[in-house]
């Protein structure tokens, strides 16, 4: 089985536990959260949003507050389901079933693209054309935004031969998955996007356990 096929097949397992092992519904982690979702309110205001593997809308709807439009798309339905509950007084939000290395049937033309905890799942080898995919949908010069974390403690980690870290990851069924979770550089990423973005911003966050990407793409 492929990693990427690994990812989605872990969170589609995952999925009825995943707002809460994700910390969603505790009350004193939205306090922390809070001042994040300020920020995407500003970066995002009056935007028709692309949002990447969206899971189970927590961002989404943070984001929606002021963009224009969101299309938020994951490739599991039981996500979707759930984000489509979550946002459902959202006028200006649709979802979309979508393969985000494919982004099939995605329309075109969106002013920017979001995707929180992604990037880390994408093996380094697909990076390259995942982002070419992505930005086939946006418009030139469209503003982008990757948010994931900092490296954490864990024991179950390991490398491939081509440089993925791969997790361990036990799902309270007894389940487990064996997942890409990579941890990228800053210089890693800025050759990656080196000739097809401008206004590359990399900023580590540590008080947030996160680091946050932004960038335009060319025009
Ligand atoms: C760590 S979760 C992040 C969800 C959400 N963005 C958040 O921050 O809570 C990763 C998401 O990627 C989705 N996913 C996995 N493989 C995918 C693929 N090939 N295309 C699109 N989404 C995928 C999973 O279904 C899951 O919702």
């Amino acid at each position: 089985m492929s990693l990427a096929e690994n990812v989605r097949r872990y969170y589609a397992a995952r999925a009825p536990v995943y707002d809460e092992s994700a910390g969603y519904t505790d009350p004193e982690a939205e306090q922390f959260r809070g001042p994040i979702k300020d920020r995407y309110r500003k970066l995002f205001e009056g935007h028709d949003v692309l949002e990447i593997a969206c899971g189970s809308g927590y961002w989404t709807a943070a984001v929606a507050e002021t963009a224009k439009s969101v299309l938020a798309v994951d490739v599991n339905a039981s996500l979707i389901s759930q984000a489509e509950a979550r946002c459902r007084n959202l006028a200006n939000v649709r979802f979309q079933i979508a393969d985000a290395y494919s982004l099939e049937a995605v329309p075109e033309g969106f002013s920017a693209a979001f995707s929180n905890l992604w990037w880390s799942h994408v093996p380094v080898e697909r990076i390259p054309t995942f982002l070419t995919v992505l930005h086939g949908k946006l418009k030139c010069g469209a503003f982008v935004l990757f948010a994931d974390q900092l490296v954490y403690d864990v024991l179950t980690r390991r490398e491939d031969a081509s440089g993925n870290t791969l997790e361990k990851r036990v799902l309270p069924d007894g389940r487990s998955f064996d997942i890409v979770k990579n941890f990228p550089t800053e210089e890693a990423i800025r050759n990656v996007l080196s000739g097809i973005a401008t206004n590359v911003e990399y900023i580590e966050r540590p008080g947030e356990k996160s680091w946050s990407l932004t960038y335009n793409t060319k025009e």
